[in-house]
Order: C-alpha cells, then sequence, then structure tokens
C-alpha cells in the first residue's frame, strides 16, 4: 500500500477544514462512543491522548466526566468545534493541540497519557510510523478504530477500495506484532448515514 507523506497530508487537512461540523452535529454520548469507551479500560483518574479528536466525539465528554484528557487534531475547525463547546459548557480538563500524525509531538508538549486513542482518523497514514508513535504515548493502553468494509465507497467524503481497508487493518494488526505486543481485536457495528461496513477496534496493552 502506498500511504500518504507530508505534502499530501497537508492536502487532506484543507478537506478535513472543508468538512469539519459542530459539536452538536453528531449525537452526544452516541452509540459509537458507548461501545468505544467500554472496550477502552479507562478508569476513574486515568489521563487519555484523543489524537484525531475531530469535534470531540470522545474528549468532550471524558473531560465532561473528569478525565484530563489532551485532545490533537490538524483541522483547525474541528478544534473550533471543540473550544465552542467548551466555553459553552465550562469544561475543565482538556488541552487541545493543533496538530497532525506526522508533526513532531513532543515539541507541542504532549506528556505521556495513561491512555492513548486514535478513533477513526488514521486515514492514508502509515501504521509502521504512527502506531509507534501513538504507543510512544501511553502508559497503559493504546485503542484505534478503522473502517472495514468489504466494498468500495465513501466515506467522510474520502473514498475507498474495500480490499485496501481490509490490507490496512491486516498492517495495524501486523504492527502491532511487530512492535513486540498482543493486539486485541473486536468488530463495532455502528455505523453513521447508512454507510455499510462497521468500526474494528484494535487495542494493546504496553
Ligand atoms: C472521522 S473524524 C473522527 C473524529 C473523532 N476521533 C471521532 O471518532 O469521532 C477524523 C478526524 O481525524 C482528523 N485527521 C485525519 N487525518 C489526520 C492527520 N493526518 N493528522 C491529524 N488529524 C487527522 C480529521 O481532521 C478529523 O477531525
Amino acid at each position: 500500500m502506498i500511504y500518504i507523506d507530508r505534502q499530501t497530508e497537508q492536502e487532506m487537512m484543507k478537506k478535513w477544514d472543508e468538512t469539519a461540523k459542530p459539536y452538536e452535529h453528531y449525537c452526544e454520548r452516541s452509540p459509537y462512543f458507548h461501545e468505544f469507551i467500554s472496550r477502552s479500560g479507562i478508569k476513574p483518574g486515568d489521563t487519555v491522548f484523543d489524537m484525531g479528536c475531530g469535534s470531540g466525539t470522545l474528549c468532550v465528554p471524558l473531560a465532561e466526566d473528569g478525565y484530563t484528557v489532551f485532545g490533537a487534531d490538524f483541522s483547525e475547525k474541528a478544534l473550533d468545534s471543540v473550544r465552542d463547546v467548551v466555553a459553552e459548557r465550562g469544561i475543565k480538563g482538556l488541552t487541545l493541540k493543533r496538530l497532525s500524525f506526522l508533526d513532531d509531538w513532543d515539541d507541542a508538549g504532549i506528556p505521556v497519557c495513561d491512555h492513548v486513542f486514535a478513533s477513526r482518523c488514521l486515514t492514508g497514514l502509515d501504521p509502521a510510523v504512527v502506531l509507534p508513535k501513538l504507543t510512544r504515548y501511553t502508559k497503559k493502553r493504546v485503542c484505534i478504530t478503522i473502517h472495514v468494509n468489504h466494498h468500495d465507497g465513501i466515506l467522510s467524503g474520502f473514498k475507498y477500495r474495500g480490499s485496501d481497508s481490509l490490507e490496512y487493518e491486516k498492517a495495524c494488526f501486523n504492527t502491532v506484532i511487530d512492535m513486540g505486543y498482543y493486539p486485541r481485536v473486536d468488530y463495532m457495528d455502528c455505523m453513521f448515514d447508512e454507510i455499510k461496513g462497521g468500526w474494528t477496534f484494535i487495542s494493546w496493552d504496553v
């Protein structure tokens, strides 16, 4: 598979900026949120780094529940949506950074957290580059979700081939093994807008 380089990442950033929606656009504490969090193993008092946090599906409710959360995304518009809801509700404990997967996260001051999430955001990124990077920022567990569908289609405005999405899932699984960890694989059957397929949830403990 061919993975994106920094230039393509910058081009994708513009596209994500165009599609970013306000936090309220999505169902709050959606089935997706519950399915993800129930598999994450987080416990009260844990810290979370939510990379590719988008409009706040995971990081906003977690911060409301009292977790200390770092959310990062390369879309300023998505981050603005989160900032709006944080200001409206007076949410504490959520630190936001504008960051891409291929940026230097140490420079941005992201600390090593108990848990690291990369939910529905690994589009086109080389697992051999980004999964070790996510792993370096966790003390306990990394959780990622990937869209998996046997058929070709469009998701969030991006075209995908079913065969590529399955190859991507395998590449992620193999990368976790290559790093010396044991990947847990589970499936979440909660899509949106009648899009077919589901989410593969992969997690590993460090
Ligand atoms: C489908 S949304 C998912 C948002 C959230 N994690 C969730 O599960 O609802 C994908 C998000 O990933 C971000 N994203 C995609 N590629 C990225 C990259 N290379 N670096 C940083 N953020 C990225 C996009 O800006 C977008 O906000």
